[in-house]
């Protein structure tokens, strides 16, 4: 029996969303010089929420030119404990508008409110706090008696995370001493537009933080302006990939995050209800747009069957809706492309032989949805146990052995993360250590903290963002 959930809205009425959007350039708004526009949509209704300017050569040279003032200018000359206040004001500035920052967000990415709201506003607020108390202690970071900022970063972020990401790449490089240029993806600008307003509020320096809208060939441009002094991408391989040629040989410092299909790892001794919530957690969070998320379970091969029956029953509880309401779990699919992509390979697992299950669940009529699924009878070379979903699709796989259990997880070109679930403490080192992943999750999945560095291996890209080691990647070390 289910129970019947009164409909529990957040009110969208805490933000006021503009018709359109200039380019966040020298601390003010203003029209985009060359370049044209976009809409961004809600993805759970296909209404359209506001165009924003697309940012064209003409423009990242503008917003280049005034980082690298403010660089020159009064920023690159401020003493870290003054840098301080600066990311302090924002903290809070963030945690006093969140409420109207997690309704935006779910409006334009189609993540729930309940995630909005208690994970990507007050993390994003969290890595600010946590680097304002960097700034003025860098020459105590282990780097040497006075660490150097690099100069102007570029910074492209991803959709799944909208305000989080350019959290994480903003905060350690202001903190580190640099000024930067952001570049939002096309369909999520609008949180970092009401973020380019709080950078306002809190008096930062104009030219410190610029924001320019636009798609990849704005990101493509802003990556290989000679202006740059570093690179930070957070988004899909290929894309990673072109990057890293684009800014070969130019002495660009560059870091990459890019994607995952990481392994959760249950043995028959772990508490199995923790478990559950933790594979639920690991793929479904953020209708599992998330790159470190666990896409495929390797069960110990004595409890798969009733793992997997668990999980089902665990499923039909789930509810998928309204972004706003607070008690949707799954929420929309950021966008068409991304749910042609989730349907393409989701296909390909039934072509290849896989068995598909999802809960009973209506979608709603428009916007852009797809159920959560469970994919069993997988095969190691199928495509939907080797290739990046990025959708609510877990593929399920069996093991005998910690051994087996190690091989298979490395089996990938990524290395961005795994989850072990075990009551036992000395196999989760042993196999921490096996792992070929940059974060090991032991007896819980997707916790971030600031102070803790998160970064990948192999096709997942290089360097570490959060804690000391993400200050390095913003640092002449
Ligand atoms: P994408 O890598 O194309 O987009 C990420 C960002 O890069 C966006 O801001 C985009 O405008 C920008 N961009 C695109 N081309 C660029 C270029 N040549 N130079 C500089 N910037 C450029 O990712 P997309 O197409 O949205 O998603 C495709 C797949 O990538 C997803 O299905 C998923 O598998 C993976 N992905 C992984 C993410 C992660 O967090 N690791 C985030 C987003 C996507
Ligand atoms: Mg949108």
């Amino acid at each position: 029996m289910t129970l019947e959930y009164a409909p529990a809205p957040e009110s969208r009425d805490v933000v006021r969303i503009e018709g359109s959007y200039g380019l966040f350039i020298g601390g003010e708004f203003v029209p985009p010089l060359s370049g044209g526009s976009l809409r961004t949509v809600n993805p759970a209704t296909e209404e359209t929420l506001a165009e924003v300017s697309a940012a064209g050569p003409d423009d990242v040279a503008r917003a280049v030119a005034a980082a690298r003032a403010a660089y020159e200018g009064p920023w690159g000359r401020m003493r870290g404990g003054e840098r301080a206040k600066f990311l302090f004001r924002i903290a809070r500035l963030l945690q006093e508008r969140s409420r109207e920052l997690a309704v935006l967000e779910s409006l334009d990415n189609g993540k729930p409110i309940r995630e909005s709201r208690d994970v990507d506003v007050p993390l994003a607020a969290a890595h600010f706090f946590y680097h304002a108390g960097w700034a003025d202690k860098l020459e105590h970071a282990g780097f040497g008696p006075s660490p150097r900022p690099l100069g102007v970063a570029a910074q492209v972020i991803p959709w799944n995370f909208p305000l989080l990401m350019a959290a994480w790449k903003l905060a350690p490089a202001l903190a580190a001493g640099n000024t930067c240029v952001l570049k939002p993806a096309e369909t999520t600008p609008l949180t970092a537009l009401l973020l380019a307003e709080v950078c306002q509020q809190a008096d930062l320096p104009p030219g410190v933080v610029n924001i320019l809208t636009g798609a990849g060939d704005t990101g493509a441009a802003l990556v290989s302006h000679p202006g740059v002094d570093k690179v930070a991408f957070t988004g899909s391989t290929d894309v990673g990939k072109e990057i890293q040629r684009a800014v070969s040989g130019s002495g660009k410092r560059l870091s990459l995050e890019l994607g995952g299909k990481a392994a959760n790892i249950v043995f028959e001794d772990a508490p199995i209800d923790q478990a559950v919530e933790g594979i639920v957690d690991g793929i479904f969070f953020n209708q599992g747009h998330v790159c470190c998320a666990g896409s495929r379970l390797l069960a110990q091969e004595s409890i798969v069957d009733p793992l997997v029956e668990r999980l089902r029953r665990r499923l039909a509880t789930l509810r998928l809706g309204d972004p706003l309401d607070k008690n949707t779990d799954i929420g929309a699919i950021n966008s068409r492309v991304q749910l042609d992509k989730i349907r393409h390979l989701a296909d390909s697992g039934d072509e290849e032989g896989a068995v598909r299950w999802s809960p009973p669940v209506t979608l709603p009529e428009r916007g852009y949805w797809f159920p959560p699924t469970v994919f069993t009878n997988v095969s190691q070379s199928h495509r939907i146990a080797r290739e990046e979903i990025f959708g609510p699709v877990l593929t399920v796989l069996s093991f005998r052995t910690p051994a087996e259990a190690v091989a298979k997880a490395n089996n990938t070109p990524y290395g961005l993360s795994a989850g072990i679930w075990t009551e036992k403490g000395s196999r989760i080192l042993w196999m921490a250590e096996q792992l070929e992943a940059g974060v090991v999750w032991a007896n819980t999945y997707n916790r971030f903290d600031p102070a803790s560095p998160f970064g990948g291996y192999q096709e997942s890209g290089f360097g570490r963002e959060g804690g000391r080691h993400g200050l390095a990647a913003y640092l002449d070390v």
